[in-house]
């Protein structure tokens, strides 16, 4: 594996896979790397002859009151574990991602998809996240990309801006990696108490119960929605949200859309945990 630092050395070694006629998988992530990374690392070496991952906490997806400062930077354990498995690891610093400062950095607003749930409640959160990952599109310009369905909305989000743009990329979903007891992995777990670890799983359990009620025939979304908040505030979460929606447009559940997803957020303590769980009801 070799480390990357700057754009014109990530282009050049690009460039030397490309005329040798070699395809490039690109894995984007904010590091502190764990299973659920790992598992896009292995699929992105299924599909690709060079694997590129990249290790960047992007400063515009973070909100004034969220935990930019404090979110898990941990290159020398991310760089060994991915050693063995990826040909470059890129980890640009700020000045080479924005120059001129991320705040008057040109941004990428994806419509519609972005504008609920964890869009609603992380005022230009997905602007950030879109505009970054286009950006590092630019950057590796790779034949794949894999994004995990644990970041739904966001794997939504970044299908639209690469369709709209036109980027000639191929994205791959991967599905979530959950602990033993079904806790989505995720580098926020880490600020979790052993007391909340003990009760983050309950919400899995929540987002399975619904499934179930769906799958027994309920289409009664808004009590189904309500129940599922209850379970959580019951387990001390203070839920965000809890909504049943199409799958893939995140439009309101109908029932003529057999394809659905239960997507919820919940604060445990000080630590905002996000899940979804697909269902589908075709016969
Ligand atoms: P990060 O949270 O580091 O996640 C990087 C990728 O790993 C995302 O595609 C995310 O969905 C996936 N991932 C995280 N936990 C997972 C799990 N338990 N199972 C499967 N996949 C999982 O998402 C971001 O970074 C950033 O927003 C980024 C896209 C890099 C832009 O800054």
């Amino acid at each position: 594996m070799q480390a990357v630092y700057s754009i014109v050395e990530l282009r050049q070694q690009v460039t030397a896979w490309r005329l040798q006629g070699e395809t490039v998988a690109f894995v984007p992530t904010m590091g502190n790397l764990h299973a659920g990374h790992l598992a896009l690392v292995a699929q992105a070496r299924r599909h690709a002859d060079r694997v590129v991952v990249s290790v960047f906490v992007n400063p515009l997806q973070f909100g004034a009151d969220e935990d930019l400062a404090s979110y898990p930077r941990t290159l020398a354990a991310d760089s060994a574990k991915l050693e063995p498995v990826v040909d470059v690891l890129f980890a640009p610093s700020m000045m080479e991602v924005y120059p001129r400062g991320h705040e008057v950095a040109s941004q990428i607003d994806v419509p519609e998809v972005s504008e609920s749930l964890c869009g609603a409640l992380r005022p230009g959160h997905f602007i950030g996240v879109a505009t970054v990952v286009a950006k590092l599109f630019n950057m590796v310009q790779p034949n794949y990309t894999l994004f995990g369905e644990k970041d739904y909305q966001q794997l939504q989000v970044i299908r639209r801006m690469a369709a709209d743009l036109c980027f000639p990329v191929e994205i791959i979903a991967v599905p979530t990696v959950r602990a033993v007891d079904g806790l989505a992995l995720s580098s926020r777990n880490g600020y979790l108490s052993t007391v909340e670890r003990e009760v983050a799983p309950r919400l899995y359990q929540a987002l399975q119960k619904t499934v179930q009620g769906l799958i027994d025939g309920r289409r009664d979304y808004a009590a189904l929605e309500r129940e599922g908040r209850e379970v959580l505030e019951g387990a001390d979460f203070e839920p965000e949200y809890f909504s049943i929606r199409q799958a893939g447009s995140l439009k309101m559940a109908d029932s003529e859309m057999p394809e659905l997803i239960v997507l919820a957020a919940a604060k445990l303590g000080k630590t905002r945990l996000i899940d979804n769980l697909a269902c589908s009801l075709v016969e």
